[in-house]
């Protein structure tokens, strides 16, 4: 990738984001980010030299004309989005509106400016239910909550826009983001936390009495959810990998990008006991309204077309790693050249 290159990355102060951030950064790309730091972290980038901050929203036209205007941006990488499944249950014109409508500015104002490259954070969950495992791009999408819904509107305003205005894209349907940067400068910070892995490490570290077992009577093999985990910095590698795919194909795809494995919530708990050498307390509770009992993906097409491979594909690699995080949760601090 030549060093020319500058990418605006939108939520890129937020945990995918940030990481992408990294790899953007190592692989010799300009990184501009715009971030409303509402659930982003500003220490997560601004150690690393020459990357820009623009604070604000993704629906702001006069700032998105500001950065288009101030950089030669030649692809937006789009992970600022509000993640909270059931949030998005009680909550859904929060999702609408942040998810679906300042995209569209997003997507407008890129237009407008000529910037035709767009990598997009989707989600699994615009699957719904699968009705065939593993999952694969072909998967019908009927989304069980707006979260989902939001994503896959989006998906399917970008197939428009291609049509409409050449706008290519590449969305990326994740499964379950998780671990943290493998020399430890990033990580997982949400508040409020509700994802199983750090919610277990804080289980095994006392900050946490105990973690529940959301339900332990699906039909799987120990009884408790099985996802796909998906290491973070694996992701970036693939977003890497998707605006290479962009210059050179200039044609749009969606790819999942998962680890094609299996994990149970008691197999995570049972790695977390490995890594940290702790006790986790559990306890089992009721099943948690909208999960399915098992979401494994296939990455093939990734790997085919792309050549991504997850390089941290082991569960018990991705748990050490968030776990080397959790105990420090310090960012990096700037170097000095
Ligand atoms: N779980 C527990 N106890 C907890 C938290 C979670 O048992 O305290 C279980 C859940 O029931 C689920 C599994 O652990 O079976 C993973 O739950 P997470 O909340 O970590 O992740 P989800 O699979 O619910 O959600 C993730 C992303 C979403 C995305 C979704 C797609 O966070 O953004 O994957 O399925 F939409």
């Amino acid at each position: 990738m030549s060093t020319e290159k500058t990418v605006l990355v939108t939520g890129g102060a937020g945990y995918i984001g940030s990481h992408a951030v990294l790899a953007l950064a190592r692989a010799g790309v300009k990184v501009v980010v715009l971030d409303n730091l509402v659930y982003g972290h500003r220490e997560a980038t601004e150690w690393l030299h020459g990357v820009e901050l623009y604070t604000g929203d993704i629906g702001n036209r006069e700032l998105l004309r500001r950065i288009f205007a101030e950089h030669p941006i030649d692809a937006v990488m789009h992970f600022a989005a509000y993640a909270y499944v059931g949030e998005s249950v009680t909550n859904p014109g929060k999702y609408y509106l942040n998810n679906v409508s300042a995209t569209l500015v997003l997507l407008d104002e890129m237009v407008a400016a000529g910037i035709l490259n767009f990598v997009f954070s989707s989600t699994c969950a615009t699957y719904g239910v699968p009705v065939k495992l593993p999952l694969t791009e072909d998967h019908s999408q009927i989304p069980i909550n707006p979260y989902g819904q939001t994503k896959l509107m989006v998906e399917k305003i970008l197939a428009d826009f291609d049509r409409a205005h050449g706008l290519k894209s590449v969305c990326f349907r994740y499964f379950n983001a998780a671990g943290a940067d493998p020399e430890g400068r990033i990580g997982e910070m949400h508040d409020p936390e509700t994802h199983l892995i750090p919610l277990v490490l804080d289980a095994a570290s006392g900050t946490r009495e105990f973690i529940s077992i959301f339900g332990t009577d699906y039909e799987t093999p120990d009884g408790t959810c099985i996802r796909d985990y998906i290491h973070v910095a694996d992701l970036a590698d693939a977003h890497l990998l998707g605006l290479s795919f962009l210059e050179s194909e200039k044609r749009s795809m969606s790819f999942n990008l998962g680890n094609e494995q299996g994990t149970s919530v008691r197999e995570i708990i049972d790695a977390a006991v490995r890594v940290t050498g702790k006790e986790v307390p559990v306890r089992e509770a009721d099943r948690r309204e909208g999960d399915p009992p098992i979401l494994v993906g296939s990455s093939a097409l990734a790997e085919r077309t792309l050549g991504w491979k997850p390089q941290f594909g082991d569960i018990e690699t991705i748990v050490r790693h968030a776990w080397r995080w959790h105990q420090s949760k310090a960012w990096a601090r700037p170097v000095s050249e």
